[in-house]
C-alpha cells in the first residue's frame, strides 16, 4: 500500500516534470522565435557568429536562406527570395567555396569569366558575407570605368541585398556620392577610387578592392593596380588582414 502510494507520488511528480518540461519547452521555442523575428533582438540570436576571413559558402547560404537580413536585421521580402533563386543559377555561384579558399589563401586574384556569369553582381557580395565589413567598420569597394554601370550596377545589388541603395550599398560617381556610414559595399567609378587615393592612399577605408572591367586598361585602372601593389607590399609588412583582389573580365 505504502509502495503504491509513494509510486502513484512519484508518478505524479514524473508527470507534473513532464508537463513542466513541455511547457518550458513550449516558451522556449516563442522566446526563440520572438528573438528571431524582432529586429531589436537581434543581438540575442543563435545565429552562427562568423570569423571574418574563414567563413565557408555554406555558411553564407545558410545566413542568405535564412528570414533575416543580417545587414538590417529586417525580414527578408518575397523580392529578395526570388531573386535568390536566380542568383543560386549563375556560374559563378558554382566557384563560390573554391573562390573563398583562393581569397583566404591569396591578397590577390585575378578572375577570368565570360559575361553575365556574376562576377560585377556576386562576388562583392560573396566578400561582403566573407570579410564582414560592417564588423570592421572597413568598406568593400568594386570599381568601374563607367560611371552609369557603377550607378545601376549598385542599385541592382542593393535590390539582391534586400537594403535600401546609399545605404549599406551605395555608389560613388563624379559629382553624386550616394553612400552613407552604414556603406559596407561601395560600387564607385575608378577615377573616384583614384581621387580618394591621392588623399589616402593606403586606401585605408577598404578590407577589400576589387578593379572590374580591368582587361579595358583604362587609365585609373591601370594606375590603381600599381598603386595597389604598393598597397599591398605596406599590409604584407603591417596588416596582413587586408586583402586587395585584382579581378579580370575578358570576352571568350
Ligand atoms: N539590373 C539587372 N536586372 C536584372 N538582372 C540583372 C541585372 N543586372 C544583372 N542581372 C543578372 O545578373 C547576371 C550577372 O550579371 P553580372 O554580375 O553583371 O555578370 P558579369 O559581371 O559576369 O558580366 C546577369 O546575367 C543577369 O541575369
Ligand atoms: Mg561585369
Amino acid at each position: 500500500m505504502i509502495e503504491n502510494t509513494k509510486k502513484r507520488k512519484w508518478d505524479d511528480t514524473g508527470n507534473m516534470q513532464n508537463s513542466n518540461d513541455k511547457q518550458q519547452k513550449l516558451s522556449n521555442a516563442s522566446l526563440d522565435e520572438e528573438i528571431e523575428n524582432n529586429p531589436y533582438l537581434a543581438h540575442l540570436r543563435k545565429t552562427e557568429k562568423l570569423i571574418a576571413g574563414q567563413t565557408t559558402a555554406a555558411q553564407a547560404e545558410k545566413i542568405e536562406d535564412g528570414d533575416i537580413n543580417p545587414f538590417t536585421g529586417k525580414r527578408f521580402t518575397q523580392k529578395y527570395k526570388d531573386i535568390l533563386q536566380k542568383r543560386r543559377s549563375l556560374p559563378v555561384h558554382a566557384h563560390r567555396e573554391e573562390f573563398l579558399n583562393l581569397i583566404h589563401n591569396n591578397q590577390m586574384i585575378l578572375l577570368v569569366g565570360e559575361t553575365g556569369s556574376g562576377k560585377t553582381t556576386q562576388i562583392p557580395q560573396f566578400l561582403v558575407y566573407d570579410e564582414q565589413p560592417q564588423e570592421r567598420g572597413k568598406m568593400i569597394a568594386c570599381t568601374q570605368p563607367r560611371r552609369v554601370a557603377a550607378m545601376s550596377v549598385a542599385k541592382r545589388v542593393a535590390d539582391e541585398m534586400d537594403v535600401t541603395i546609399g545605404e549599406e550599398v551605395g555608389y560613388s560617381i563624379r559629382f553624386e556620392d550616394c553612400t552613407s556610414p552604414k556603406t559596407i559595399l561601395k560600387y564607385m567609378t575608378d577615377g573616384m577610387l583614384l581621387r580618394e587615393a591621392m588623399t589616402d592612399p593606403k586606401l585605408t577605408r577598404y578590407s577589400a578592392i576589387i578593379l572590374d572591367e580591368a582587361h579595358e586598361r583604362t587609365l585609373a585602372t591601370d594606375i590603381l593596380m600599381g598603386l595597389i601593389k604598393k598597397v599591398i607590399l605596406f599590409y604584407n609588412f603591417f596588416l596582413s588582414t587586408n586583402k586587395i583582389i585584382i579581378y579580370l573580365w575578358i570576352v571568350i
